[in-house]
Protein backbone atom coordinates (compact mmCIF):
# COMPACT_ATOMS: atom_id res chain seq x y z
CA UNK A 1 0.00 0.00 0.00
CA UNK A 2 1.15 3.20 -0.91
CA UNK A 3 1.81 6.00 1.82
CA UNK A 4 1.88 9.99 1.04
CA UNK A 5 2.55 12.75 3.49
CA UNK A 6 0.42 16.59 3.28
CA UNK A 7 1.60 19.36 4.81
CA UNK A 8 0.39 23.15 4.84
CA UNK A 9 3.57 25.37 4.67
CA UNK A 10 3.86 29.38 4.52
CA UNK A 11 0.78 31.71 4.72
CA UNK A 12 -2.26 30.66 5.85
CA UNK A 13 -5.25 30.99 2.98
CA UNK A 14 -8.92 30.11 3.50
CA UNK A 15 -9.68 26.93 1.61
CA UNK A 16 -6.38 25.31 3.42
CA UNK A 17 -8.98 22.69 4.99
CA UNK A 18 -10.42 21.81 2.08
CA UNK A 19 -7.42 20.72 0.03
CA UNK A 20 -6.65 18.68 2.81
CA UNK A 21 -9.52 16.76 2.74
CA UNK A 22 -9.62 16.28 -0.86
CA UNK A 23 -6.35 14.89 -1.03
CA UNK A 24 -7.01 12.56 2.18
CA UNK A 25 -10.53 11.55 0.81
CA UNK A 26 -9.24 11.02 -2.74
CA UNK A 27 -6.30 8.97 -1.33
CA UNK A 28 -8.28 6.96 0.98
CA UNK A 29 -10.46 6.28 -2.04
CA UNK A 30 -7.71 4.53 -3.57
CA UNK A 31 -6.26 2.61 -0.69
CA UNK A 32 -3.69 5.06 0.10
CA UNK A 33 -2.62 5.85 3.28
CA UNK A 34 -2.08 9.20 4.24
CA UNK A 35 0.12 11.04 7.42
CA UNK A 36 -0.03 15.20 7.90
CA UNK A 37 3.00 16.43 9.54
CA UNK A 38 2.38 19.75 11.65
CA UNK A 39 3.41 23.49 10.77
CA UNK A 40 4.69 22.89 7.52
CA UNK A 41 8.65 22.29 6.97
CA UNK A 42 8.65 22.68 10.60
CA UNK A 43 6.85 19.39 11.11
CA UNK A 44 9.30 17.10 9.04
CA UNK A 45 12.20 18.39 10.59
CA UNK A 46 10.36 17.96 13.86
CA UNK A 47 8.94 14.97 12.76
CA UNK A 48 5.21 15.86 14.24
CA UNK A 49 2.63 14.13 12.45
CA UNK A 50 -0.62 12.73 12.17
CA UNK A 51 -2.32 10.20 10.91
CA UNK A 52 -5.56 11.05 8.47
CA UNK A 53 -8.07 9.04 7.15
CA UNK A 54 -11.42 10.30 5.81
CA UNK A 55 -13.07 10.46 9.20
CA UNK A 56 -10.17 13.02 10.52
CA UNK A 57 -10.94 15.48 8.04
CA UNK A 58 -14.81 15.76 8.15
CA UNK A 59 -16.21 18.76 9.42
CA UNK A 60 -13.25 20.76 7.92
CA UNK A 61 -14.63 22.05 4.27
CA UNK A 62 -15.58 25.41 5.72
CA UNK A 63 -13.40 26.19 7.90
CA UNK A 64 -10.40 29.01 7.67
CA UNK A 65 -7.15 28.27 8.85
CA UNK A 66 -5.26 25.02 8.64
CA UNK A 67 -6.31 22.57 11.20
CA UNK A 68 -2.33 21.08 10.29
CA UNK A 69 -0.85 24.31 11.75
CA UNK A 70 1.52 26.56 9.53
CA UNK A 71 4.84 27.81 9.57
CA UNK A 72 7.44 29.63 7.79
CA UNK A 73 10.90 28.13 8.32
CA UNK A 74 14.37 28.96 7.55
CA UNK A 75 16.29 26.20 8.81
CA UNK A 76 14.90 24.25 6.04
CA UNK A 77 17.08 26.78 3.43
CA UNK A 78 20.09 24.15 5.13
CA UNK A 79 20.98 21.16 3.68
CA UNK A 80 21.53 19.44 7.43
CA UNK A 81 18.03 20.00 8.18
CA UNK A 82 16.63 18.66 4.71
CA UNK A 83 18.41 15.84 5.38
CA UNK A 84 16.68 15.27 8.71
CA UNK A 85 13.11 15.76 7.11
CA UNK A 86 14.49 13.04 4.59
CA UNK A 87 14.95 10.98 7.50
CA UNK A 88 12.05 11.62 8.95
CA UNK A 89 9.88 11.21 5.34
CA UNK A 90 11.69 7.27 4.87
CA UNK A 91 10.94 6.91 8.66
CA UNK A 92 7.21 6.87 7.91
CA UNK A 93 7.53 5.47 4.10
CA UNK A 94 6.44 8.25 2.68
CA UNK A 95 6.45 7.66 -1.05
CA UNK A 96 5.47 10.98 -1.92
CA UNK A 97 4.97 14.78 0.21
CA UNK A 98 2.03 16.72 -1.02
CA UNK A 99 2.80 20.68 -0.22
CA UNK A 100 -0.21 22.89 -0.04
CA UNK A 101 2.10 26.27 -0.39
CA UNK A 102 3.22 29.15 -2.34
CA UNK A 103 6.10 29.72 -4.87
CA UNK A 104 8.81 29.89 -1.39
CA UNK A 105 7.31 26.49 -0.13
CA UNK A 106 7.05 24.80 -4.02
CA UNK A 107 10.52 26.11 -4.35
CA UNK A 108 12.53 24.81 -0.65
CA UNK A 109 10.24 21.57 -1.43
CA UNK A 110 11.79 21.46 -4.68
CA UNK A 111 15.57 21.14 -2.57
CA UNK A 112 14.03 17.50 -1.87
CA UNK A 113 14.08 16.63 -5.27
CA UNK A 114 16.82 17.75 -6.72
CA UNK A 115 19.20 16.69 -3.92
CA UNK A 116 17.19 13.37 -2.62
CA UNK A 117 15.00 12.45 -5.84
CA UNK A 118 12.07 12.67 -3.50
CA UNK A 119 8.82 12.92 -5.04
CA UNK A 120 7.07 16.56 -4.42
CA UNK A 121 3.61 17.17 -5.40
CA UNK A 122 2.19 21.04 -5.02
CA UNK A 123 -1.11 22.08 -4.51
CA UNK A 124 -0.23 26.18 -4.93
CA UNK A 125 -2.45 28.12 -1.97
CA UNK A 126 -1.92 32.15 -1.43
CA UNK A 127 -4.08 34.68 -0.76
CA UNK A 128 -1.69 36.63 -3.06
CA UNK A 129 -2.66 35.03 -6.31
CA UNK A 130 0.55 35.32 -7.00
CA UNK A 131 2.49 32.03 -7.70
CA UNK A 132 3.94 31.65 -11.19
CA UNK A 133 2.36 28.88 -13.91
CA UNK A 134 -1.32 28.74 -12.56
CA UNK A 135 -4.26 31.32 -12.95
CA UNK A 136 -5.32 30.96 -9.65
CA UNK A 137 -4.64 30.12 -6.01
CA UNK A 138 -6.51 28.79 -3.52
CA UNK A 139 -7.59 31.62 -0.88
CA UNK A 140 -7.51 34.48 -3.39
CA UNK A 141 -11.61 34.85 -4.03
CA UNK A 142 -12.02 34.46 -0.42
CA UNK A 143 -9.72 37.51 0.02
CA UNK A 144 -11.06 39.57 -2.60
CA UNK A 145 -14.88 39.22 -0.74
CA UNK A 146 -13.56 39.68 2.60
CA UNK A 147 -12.14 42.91 1.10
CA UNK A 148 -15.24 44.15 -0.93
CA UNK A 149 -17.19 43.59 2.22
CA UNK A 150 -14.80 45.99 4.27
CA UNK A 151 -14.61 48.71 1.68
CA UNK A 152 -18.46 48.48 1.54
CA UNK A 153 -18.52 49.67 5.10
CA UNK A 154 -15.22 52.33 4.47
CA UNK A 155 -17.02 53.80 1.80
CA UNK A 156 -20.19 54.27 3.99
CA UNK A 157 -18.65 56.55 5.68
CA UNK A 158 -16.14 58.00 3.11
CA UNK A 159 -19.27 58.88 1.29
CA UNK A 160 -20.84 60.47 4.71
CA UNK A 161 -18.25 62.78 4.77
CA UNK A 162 -17.24 63.62 1.73
CA UNK A 163 -13.39 62.36 2.68
CA UNK A 164 -10.55 60.81 0.47
CA UNK A 165 -9.58 57.44 1.76
CA UNK A 166 -6.64 55.02 1.50
CA UNK A 167 -7.16 51.15 2.14
CA UNK A 168 -3.91 49.34 2.17
CA UNK A 169 -4.44 45.68 1.10
CA UNK A 170 -1.97 42.78 1.30
CA UNK A 171 -0.08 40.89 -1.52
CA UNK A 172 3.72 41.45 -0.50
CA UNK A 173 5.10 42.58 -3.98
CA UNK A 174 2.23 41.81 -6.13
CA UNK A 175 -1.08 43.77 -7.56
CA UNK A 176 -3.63 41.19 -7.64
CA UNK A 177 -5.50 41.30 -4.14
CA UNK A 178 -5.28 45.28 -5.11
CA UNK A 179 -6.77 45.01 -8.23
CA UNK A 180 -9.46 42.81 -8.38
CA UNK A 181 -10.40 44.41 -4.70
CA UNK A 182 -10.31 47.52 -6.75
CA UNK A 183 -12.46 46.84 -9.67
CA UNK A 184 -14.92 45.09 -7.75
CA UNK A 185 -15.44 48.09 -5.09
CA UNK A 186 -15.43 50.81 -8.15
CA UNK A 187 -11.99 52.13 -6.21
CA UNK A 188 -10.95 55.85 -7.99
CA UNK A 189 -7.63 54.84 -7.63
CA UNK A 190 -5.65 51.45 -7.71
CA UNK A 191 -2.08 51.54 -6.83
CA UNK A 192 -0.40 48.09 -7.82
CA UNK A 193 3.87 47.69 -7.84
CA UNK A 194 3.10 46.25 -11.29
CA UNK A 195 2.00 49.45 -13.33
CA UNK A 196 3.39 52.22 -11.01
CA UNK A 197 2.47 55.76 -11.54
CA UNK A 198 3.53 58.97 -9.77
CA UNK A 199 2.16 60.59 -6.67
CA UNK A 200 0.56 63.59 -8.96
CA UNK A 201 -1.77 61.65 -11.40
CA UNK A 202 -3.39 60.32 -7.69
CA UNK A 203 -3.83 63.68 -7.26
CA UNK A 204 -4.87 65.13 -10.65
CA UNK A 205 -7.20 61.87 -10.42
CA UNK A 206 -8.58 63.45 -7.23
CA UNK A 207 -8.71 67.54 -8.27
CA UNK A 208 -10.32 66.24 -11.64
CA UNK A 209 -13.27 64.11 -9.91
CA UNK A 210 -13.78 66.96 -7.93
CA UNK A 211 -14.44 68.81 -10.62
CA UNK A 212 -17.05 66.70 -12.42
CA UNK A 213 -18.86 66.79 -8.89
CA UNK A 214 -17.00 63.55 -7.16
CA UNK A 215 -17.36 64.22 -3.19
CA UNK A 216 -16.04 61.45 -1.82
CA UNK A 217 -12.56 59.22 -2.89
CA UNK A 218 -11.70 55.62 -2.41
CA UNK A 219 -8.03 54.78 -3.22
CA UNK A 220 -6.78 51.15 -2.64
CA UNK A 221 -2.88 50.78 -2.31
CA UNK A 222 -1.11 47.67 -2.70
CA UNK A 223 1.22 46.92 0.31
CA UNK A 224 4.07 46.44 -2.26
CA UNK A 225 3.43 50.07 -3.54
CA UNK A 226 3.65 52.19 -0.39
CA UNK A 227 2.13 52.16 3.37
CA UNK A 228 -0.93 53.80 3.73
CA UNK A 229 -0.07 55.54 6.91
CA UNK A 230 2.89 57.16 4.50
CA UNK A 231 1.02 58.17 1.48
CA UNK A 232 -2.35 60.03 3.13
CA UNK A 233 -0.17 62.48 4.60
CA UNK A 234 1.67 62.57 1.81
CA UNK A 235 -1.64 63.06 -0.85
CA UNK A 236 -2.84 65.55 1.34
CA UNK A 237 -0.32 67.63 1.56
CA UNK A 238 -0.39 67.81 -1.89
CA UNK A 239 -3.58 68.80 -2.23
CA UNK A 240 -3.41 71.02 0.07
CA UNK A 241 -1.93 72.95 -2.30
CA UNK A 242 -4.94 73.07 -4.86
CA UNK A 243 -7.72 74.23 -2.25
CA UNK A 244 -9.34 72.66 0.66
CA UNK A 245 -9.65 69.13 -0.01
CA UNK A 246 -10.07 67.94 3.92
CA UNK A 247 -8.12 65.51 6.04
CA UNK A 248 -6.53 62.15 3.87
CA UNK A 249 -7.88 59.00 6.07
CA UNK A 250 -6.76 55.48 5.58
CA UNK A 251 -7.35 51.62 6.83
CA UNK A 252 -4.79 49.22 6.85
CA UNK A 253 -7.06 45.45 6.13
CA UNK A 254 -4.30 43.55 7.47
CA UNK A 255 -4.45 40.18 8.20
CA UNK A 256 -8.86 39.77 7.89
CA UNK A 257 -7.62 39.49 4.29
CA UNK A 258 -6.08 35.71 5.54
CA UNK A 259 -9.11 34.19 7.70
CA UNK A 260 -12.47 33.45 7.44
CA UNK A 261 -14.68 30.50 6.18
CA UNK A 262 -13.95 29.90 2.08
CA UNK A 263 -15.61 31.08 -0.65
CA UNK A 264 -17.74 28.61 -2.62
CA UNK A 265 -15.22 29.20 -5.27
CA UNK A 266 -12.33 28.55 -3.17
CA UNK A 267 -14.11 25.27 -1.59
CA UNK A 268 -14.46 24.39 -5.11
CA UNK A 269 -10.44 25.11 -6.30
CA UNK A 270 -9.28 23.46 -3.05
CA UNK A 271 -11.75 20.02 -3.69
CA UNK A 272 -11.06 19.86 -7.44
CA UNK A 273 -7.04 20.65 -7.25
CA UNK A 274 -6.84 17.78 -4.31
CA UNK A 275 -8.71 15.65 -6.24
CA UNK A 276 -6.91 15.99 -9.08
CA UNK A 277 -3.02 15.75 -7.46
CA UNK A 278 -4.22 12.72 -6.09
CA UNK A 279 -5.53 11.02 -9.28
CA UNK A 280 -2.52 12.42 -11.22
CA UNK A 281 -0.18 11.23 -8.82
CA UNK A 282 -1.50 7.49 -9.02
CA UNK A 283 -1.02 7.62 -12.88
CA UNK A 284 2.46 7.87 -12.36
CA UNK A 285 3.55 11.64 -12.43
CA UNK A 286 5.81 13.10 -9.26
CA UNK A 287 7.40 16.49 -9.17
CA UNK A 288 4.55 18.58 -10.43
CA UNK A 289 2.26 21.43 -9.63
CA UNK A 290 -1.68 21.41 -9.80
CA UNK A 291 -2.46 24.74 -12.10
CA UNK A 292 -5.80 26.38 -13.45
CA UNK A 293 -4.61 27.61 -16.82
CA UNK A 294 -7.79 28.62 -19.15
CA UNK A 295 -10.33 27.22 -16.57
CA UNK A 296 -8.80 23.72 -16.97
CA UNK A 297 -7.41 22.22 -14.14
CA UNK A 298 -3.65 20.60 -15.56
CA UNK A 299 -0.12 19.66 -14.08
CA UNK A 300 2.79 22.14 -14.59
CA UNK A 301 6.55 20.87 -13.43
CA UNK A 302 6.89 21.75 -9.61
CA UNK A 303 9.77 24.12 -10.67
CA UNK A 304 7.73 26.71 -12.94
CA UNK A 305 6.35 27.97 -10.16
CA UNK A 306 9.69 30.02 -8.71
CA UNK A 307 12.20 32.04 -10.15
CA UNK A 308 9.49 34.03 -12.71
CA UNK A 309 6.87 36.88 -11.55
CA UNK A 310 3.34 36.94 -12.24
CA UNK A 311 2.09 39.82 -13.34
CA UNK A 312 -1.83 41.45 -13.75
CA UNK A 313 -3.01 41.43 -16.96
CA UNK A 314 -2.28 44.88 -17.93
CA UNK A 315 -5.57 44.59 -19.75
CA UNK A 316 -7.15 44.40 -16.46
CA UNK A 317 -5.51 47.31 -15.02
CA UNK A 318 -6.99 49.27 -18.00
CA UNK A 319 -10.39 47.74 -17.32
CA UNK A 320 -9.65 48.91 -13.69
CA UNK A 321 -8.44 52.56 -14.84
CA UNK A 322 -11.49 52.92 -17.63
CA UNK A 323 -13.77 52.67 -14.84
CA UNK A 324 -12.75 54.67 -12.37
CA UNK A 325 -13.31 57.61 -14.26
O1 LIG B 1 1.66 35.87 1.34
C1 LIG B 1 0.50 36.13 2.07
C2 LIG B 1 0.69 37.35 2.92
O2 LIG B 1 -0.51 37.56 3.65
C3 LIG B 1 1.11 38.62 2.19
O3 LIG B 1 0.05 39.23 1.50
C4 LIG B 1 1.67 39.42 3.32
O4 LIG B 1 2.60 40.40 2.88
C5 LIG B 1 2.38 38.38 4.14
O5 LIG B 1 1.73 37.14 3.87
C6 LIG B 1 2.38 38.61 5.62
O6 LIG B 1 3.09 37.57 6.20
P1 LIG B 1 3.27 37.31 7.76
O7 LIG B 1 2.23 36.31 8.14
O8 LIG B 1 4.63 36.75 7.87
O9 LIG B 1 3.10 38.61 8.44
Amino acid sequence: MKKIAIITSGGDAPGLNAAIRAVVRTANYYNIQVIGFKRGLKGLIENEFIPLDARVVSGFLDKGGTFLLTARENRFYQYEYRKIAIENLKKHNIDALFVIGGNGSFQAANLLVKEFNFPVIGIPKTIDNDTYGTDYTIGFDTCINTNVEAIEKIKDTTMSHERIFIVEVMGRKSGFIALETGIATGADVILIPEYPFPLHVIVDTIIEGKKRGKNFFVIILAEGVAKAQELAPLVERELSKHGNFGEVRYSVLGYIQRGGSPSAYDRLIASRFGVFAVEHYIKGNINFMVALEKGEILAKPLNVSFGKIKKPDLKQFEVANILST
